[in-house]
């Protein structure tokens, strides 16, 4: 009754309806009768004829399988998982005579007898790490299933993707129901994404539990119990994946190496992008190009929103508004602009009018009233969705009545793919899938879908189950048209729903967030949780999407916008304009600011993506990722940090000029005054509307390019690196380099340059390491400033370095202020730099 009371009273307090887990009616899985073992793991036979399979993968990567008073299914198939043949680690079972002990080289999984409870421990100490407050659960009248785990006294939850919540889930209870939430808030659950995996932590240890079931999922956090943390699924298997650290890094990385790492993207796509529902004409989409560069603001794309399709058709084009789609795509592209379209999954319904054909040369420019290619092709080849009943699901979007393909079957995800020639011809850079839930405007939850019918390699399932994998399978056919299409461009794709294992095939944004301040605080905790979650490529439509907002909220947007990996300013069809430029010079300056300043950090930004790409740690990090064990961290929402060595504090209230900023342990720099302080404690700092609280770490080098206004604008013919010196260690930095746009990375094409700055005594010394890779770049300087510092003589390679004027292009160094620049000439080998 309290509970209940308590759940009420949440309610109304959010305004989310969340329905509590409730185990007491549920029955438990037997008690183990017999087991055999297996090439990786063992299966338990439980006395009801129920079966629990346990996989061991790796040292730290058990996964435990469920089947309830029967077998377990011999079809074992996730759309999440990208590996699946791992080789077995070394591991051994031993039996007692009330439980076993599967052992590897990091965990001991303990897996009582009667009841069957499973623990998992440290190999080494024997700790327990998380343990089965009950046996697994089932309800034999409802396909329902669930699992309780013991809850600690102090541990904390994170993870679970796309949440409006704030970063650690404690005594919190979500959904995974891929969700359309036009202005959601926080509290609104669920929202456009289902990631059900989450990490523990507790007394600096974590672990990670992926409950790959792509049902309604559930999970409690402490809500419902005091004692308890509970997983449940409306149906399908009791299947989840225990990762243990007990560091969070080593667990985003086993993580993504089971369901995928981002692909690295274009260079460009990390360039600020232009949107709006919806941008057209043609002359409009130029005008706002022609702004830009007038304006000296950067821009490297525009987005055209659902109006440059004919009637909401996808794959064709308005030609009334945009006459010739090559010509004004290679226009922009002239000036650096690229164009991303917008492609939804509903397909107009619209049998042709008798006797009428389709265009067989671009039907995507022609009049579609009569005809509608994408629709013949999807009826006669058959790819579209049905009921149960054999009845086309018709359900409601942009067009009206629209069908959906079943992405389930592999040659519609190849059809639909090559559809996108329809826009690849004609230039377009990006795809943006939207309406992906997939939303339909007569029943936003789901539940007129529950009929639907997948073909599923073959089990036919409901979109019960395939819902919250819609978008992935979506993404995945886009993914494919731009590999077969565009095999020398990257793919840059933007997902709104998505499920585990999407990060493979799309970048996101977060959805119709609005022009509030709170939703301005709560993208923070979004991004960063996205992040844990294996989704690096992240960002909100700055300046929010519904409601109007005003210049100082678009600036402290930008402020924080500038640093995340998607940055786009996107506003509704019924909005207030929100370009840079719409609430006076005063805030476009300030916004300029931020843009520049993105650009040239643009290779410290590219380098933390393709360390996101090659381990899964995230670019846009919580400062609990890099600093684990201190408990300051663990529910920080305002703070956060890009790689290891970028701290942002920035403000997120109106009228607000100061604030206090938490550093963690060690030496940090005020980015903007080069202020030193102490870190392991709180500050107050500054922040009037033109300054965003932003610090270094003691021992980072941030690389830096010249500025500009678009990927590609100008040569890279200088880099310079920030050196800041820390008392304890060494400062250092790999800086990654690609050719930006094709996939020559995957086979070695990149050059990895590695700068060291060691305090020695009287000076400093530099080195650059002999670079790894085979990419060559063009003839340019490398700049060195070290910051503080003040040298009197300066060796290169043990040979003195004369003192030369600050804008020159030969060897040298100078002094400026009160630091200390050194030029040398790349010429791809090894060098020392004394500084004296
Ligand atoms: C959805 C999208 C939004 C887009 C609109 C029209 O609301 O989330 O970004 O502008 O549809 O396509």
């Amino acid at each position: 009754m309290k509970n209940l009371f308590l759940s009420i009273a949440w309610a109304i307090c959010f305004g989310a309806s969340i329905e509590a887990i409730d185990i007491t009616g549920l029955q438990q899985i037997g008690p183990i009768d017999h087991y055999v073992q297996t090439k990786n793991g063992v299966v338990f036979t439980c006395r009801d004829n129920s079966q629990v399979q346990i996989f061991v993968w790796a040292p730290d990567l058990v996964r435990v399988r469920a089947s309830f008073l029967k077998p377990l299914p011999e079809r074992d198939h996730s759309w999440a998982i990208d590996k699946t043949d791992w080789t077995a680690p070394q591991w051994k079972i031993i039996e007692t005579s009330d439980h076993f002990v599967i052992t590897t080289q990091e965990l001991e999984i303990l897996v009582y007898r009667s009841p069957l409870l499973i623990e998992f421990r440290d190999a080494k100490t024997h700790q327990v790490i998380n343990a089965d407050a009950r046996p697994m659960m089932y309800d034999s009248k409802s396909t329902t299933i669930a699992a309780a785990k013991k809850l600690g006294f102090d541990e904390h939850f994170y993870g679970l993707g796309e949440k409006a919540w704030q970063l650690d889930k404690r005594r919190g209870q979500f959904q995974m129901w891929n969700s359309d939430t036009p202005a959601y808030h926080e509290g609104t659950d669920p929202i456009y994404q289902s990631i059900p995996f989450y990490i523990g932590w507790q007394a600096g240890t974590a672990y990670g539990i992926f409950f790959d079931n792509s049902y309604r999922t559930r999970f409690d956090f402490g809500v419902d119990s005091q004692e308890h943390i509970a997983f449940a699924a409306d149906g399908g298997e009791m299947n989840y994946y225990f990762f243990y650290g007990p560091s969070m890094k080593k667990i985003i990385g086993r993580y993504t190496e089971l369901t995928g790492r981002i692909p690295l993207p274009p260079l460009w796509a990390l360039g600020h992008q232009q949107s709006r529902w919806s941008y057209y004409p043609e002359s409009t989409v130029e005008e706002l190009a022609r702004q830009y560069r007038e304006r000296d603001i950067p821009l490297d794309a525009i987005h055209l929103d659902i109006h440059y399709m004919n009637g909401y058709r996808v794959f064709t084009w308005n030609t009334d508004r945009f006459p010739d789609p090559t010509e004004m795509i290679s226009r922009l592209r002239q000036q650096g602009i690229k164009i991303v379209t917008i492609i939804d999954p509903g397909v107009k319904y619209q049998p042709p009018d008798e006797g009428a054909k389709d265009a067989t040369k671009n039907p995507e420019l022609a009049l579609q009233d009569k005809s509608y290619y994408v629709y013949n092709e999807g009826i006669a080849k058959d790819y579209f969705l049905k009921r149960k009943d054999g009845s086309p699901y018709i359900g409601r979007v942009w067009p009206g009545e629209s069908r959906f393909v079943d992405f389930t079957i592999p040659e519609a995800r190849r059809w639909w793919g090559d559809l996108h020639r329809a826009l690849f011809d004609h230039g377009v850079a990006g795809i943006w899938n939207d309406m992906n839930e997939p939303a339909d405007f007569v029943d936003q939850t789901g539940k007129s879908q529950m009929d639907v019918v997948s073909y599923d390699e073959g089990e036919h399932s409901t979109h019960a189950k395939n819902r919250n994998v819609f978008a992935l399978l979506m993404a995945q056919a886009t993914f494919g048209g731009f590999e077969r299409l565009k095999p020398n461009d990257r793919p840059f794709i933007i997902t709104r729903a998505g499920y585990a294992g999407i990060q493979r095939f799309a970048t996101m944004w977060t959805g119709d967030n609005s022009s509030t301040w709170d939703d301005l605080a709560l993208s923070i905790p979004m991004f960063e949780m996205l992040g844990l979650s294996g989704e690096t490529f992240v960002g909100a439509d700055i300046g929010g999407f519904a409601g109007k907002g005003n210049g100082e909220l678009l600036t402290r947007w930008y402020q924080v916008g500038f640093l995340t990996p998607l940055c786009r300013n996107h506003k509704t069809v019924n909005g207030y304009d929100q370009e840079p430029w719409r609430f006076g010079k005063y805030y476009e300056d300030i916004i300029r600011k931020y843009l520049k300043l993105r650009y040239r950090l643009l290779p410290f930004l590219y380098t933390n993506l393709e360390e996101a790409h090659r381990t899964g740690v995230p670019l846009f990090r919580p400062l609990l990722l890099n600093y684990q064990s201190d408990p300051n961290t663990l529910n920080i929402n305002d703070e956060y940090m890009i790689g290891d060595d970028l701290l942002a504090a920035p403000i997120l209230r109106a009228n607000q000029t100061t604030r206090l900023v938490y550093l963690p342990e060690g030496d940090w720099f005020d980015y903007w005054t080069g202020k030193r302080y102490a870190g392991g404690t709180m500050i107050p700092v500054e922040a009037p509307l033109d300054t965003t609280p932003l610090f270094v770490r003691g021992g980072a080098i941030i690389p830096m390019w010249p500025e500009m206004n678009y990927v590609g604008e100008k040569p890279i013919d200088q880099i310079t690196f920030d050196i800041y010196p820390s008392d304890k260690h060494t400062s250092s930095f790999t800086l990654y380099e690609d050719d930006g746009s094709t996939p020559a990375y995957k086979q070695g094409v990149f050059r990895r340059t590695k700068v060291t700055s060691t305090k020695t005594t009287g000076g400093y010394e530099i080195s650059i390491a002999s670079p790894e890779g085979n990419y060559q770049p063009a003839p340019r300087s490398f700049i060195f400033a070290l910051k503080p510092a003040s040298a009197t003589s300066v060796l290169l390679d043990g040979k003195t370095l004369t003192e030369t004027a600050a804008t020159g292009t030969a060897n040298g160094w100078h002094k400026a202020k009160s630091d200390t620049f050194i030029r040398i000439n790349d010429d791809g080998k090894p060098h020392r730099i004394q500084l004296k």
